[in-house]
């Protein structure tokens, strides 16, 4: 695993979008898999402002999300649809149907997640996956005590990712109780994997990542038995590192 402190959050996604489009470049028709939330906002901006003044190209790039809501439409301005949407893809040049998310609204959810996980397997495993970090060290909605075995899956949301997530909607009331994710074995079959971490509040995880042995607790730690990881935090996130 392969650590790298920068100074602040733009250095931080500045760093990402460079790897990101490292691979991007040599593989025109890569897989990418993507993460929502607040980390990686400015990794996006920067993709976009490439995109704008360089002209790169995703006209044969896939994507694949790490999870979504259940219960949101894609329409909904909290649904991760939408994130990426206004973050992202409609920015780009990339193929409507180059785009994967799992269906928060699917009538059956189990079936969803099994669809999900054969998408990922048809468009030949994943090149390069972007994570976050959540405060507990979820990586995707994988939440403290997912099994390392684990693939794409319906989870419930702790409290402490419904109060974290609270930031984004209306009211606490409002944010989903469950979810869709990419499971860790899923994230971890991918040959590439780039976690993004900024601020303070994050210092706590990236050194149970960092530091603490491997363990079902800290979904993250299952990065450190991957080959190909880095890990791009800025000053205040490494700031509890020994
Ligand atoms: C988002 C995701 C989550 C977030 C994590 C951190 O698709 O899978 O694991 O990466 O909750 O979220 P932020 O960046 O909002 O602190």
């Amino acid at each position: 695993m392969k650590l790298i402190v920068v100074k602040n959050s733009d250095e931080m996604s500045k760093l990402a979008a460079e790897k990101m489009l490292a691979v991007i470049k040599e593989k025109p028709n890569a897989t990418i898999g993507l993460a929502t939330g607040g980390t990686p906002k400015g990794v996006y901006a920067e993709l976009r402002k490439d995109h704008q003044e360089n002209g790169t190209s995703y006209g044969q790039i896939k994507t694949v999300n790490l999870d979504e809501y259940v219960g949101l439409s894609p329409d909904d301005p909290n649904s991760y649809h939408y994130y990426m949407n206004e973050e992202f893809l409609s920015h780009i040049n990339i193929k409507e149907e180059n785009i994967h998310l799992p269906n928060g609204i699917a009538d059956d959810l189990q079936t969803e997640c099994k669809r999900y996980e054969e998408i990922i397997s048809s468009l030949g495993g994943i090149d390069l996956q972007l994570l976050g970090i959540g405060h507990n060290g979820h990586i995707g909605f994988n939440e403290p005590g997912t099994s390392f075995e684990s693939r794409t899956h319906l989870v419930h949301l702790t409290e402490e990712t419904i109060q974290a997530n609270s930031r984004y909607f209306d009211s606490i009331d409002d944010v989903p109780t469950k979810a869709l994710t990419m499971g860790i074995k899923t994230i971890l079959e991918s040959n590439e994997i780039i976690l993004v971490a900024n601020g303070k509040e994050k210092a706590k995880a990236i050194k149970f990542l960092v530091e603490d042995p491997i363990d079902e607790l800290v979904p993250a730690s299952a990065l450190r038995s991957h080959a190909n990881v880095t890990i791009i935090v800025d000053e205040a996130a490494a700031s509890l590192l020994q």
